[in-house]
């Protein structure tokens, strides 16, 4: 996988699998610990125990059964290479929260990737769930609640094409604000 966009589109994937309605994104550049981080966490069926020691062990799961994917042992590695590491913690019939970390500067560490368009695939694809999304970069924050656009929309699908315009240029606009100008 190129970028980390890509691997949060399919850790989220996961989360709708799971029958999720509540799907939250937080990613975290912390320059001065030069850490970036990212996490997951779903409102879905969760994982048993027996699965989730499988899911978690990249050797596992890249040597066996088509039971058990690629999607969590990948994203994984990535963070492995880039000075950082991966866990997932779930919980049967409360959900499950995954975090990947990474050394923000590391030559291997993926780049980010084109989150906005990432999250409008997923909100237009799924305009039921409600979708949090929160950028920081050091004391800059973007945020963005589905739930909240929805009751102010009285109606409006989320979906709707105007909706999705709007939507696209002002996570677009957000993530771009959180960089220095
Ligand atoms: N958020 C989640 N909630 C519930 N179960 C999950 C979640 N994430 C993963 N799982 C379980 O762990 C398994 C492994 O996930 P993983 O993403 O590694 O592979 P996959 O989704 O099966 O296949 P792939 O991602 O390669 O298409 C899933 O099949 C699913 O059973
Ligand atoms: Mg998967």
């Amino acid at each position: 996988m190129e970028d980390l966009s890509l691997h949060i589109l399919d850790i989220v994937e996961n989360s709708i699998g799971a029958g999720a309605s509540r799907i939250e994104i937080r990613i975290n550049e912390d320059l001065k610990k030069d850490i970036l981080s990212v996490e997951i966490k779903d409102n879905g069926r969760g994982i048993d125990a027996e699965t989730l020691k499988k899911v978690a062990d990249p050797f596992y799961t890249t040597r066996t059964t088509r039971k058990v994917g690629l999607g969590l042992s990948l994203l994984s590695q990535s963070a492995k290479e880039a000075g950082g590491d991966f866990t997932i913690t779930s919980g049967k019939g409360i959900g499950t929260i995954v975090h990947a970390y990474f050394k923000h500067s590391h030559i291997d560490r993926k780049p980010l990737g084109n989150i906005a368009d990432t999250l409008i695939v997923l909100i237009a694809g799924n305009p039921d769930i409600d979708f949090v999304y929160e950028h920081k970069k050091d004391d800059k924050v973007y945020s963005i609640d589905t739930k909240e656009i929805r009751a102010e929309l009285e109606g409006v699908p989320l979906n709707s094409p105007e909706v999705i315009k709007v939507l696209r240029e002002d996570i677009r606009m957000g993530i771009k604000g959180l960089n220095p100008s």
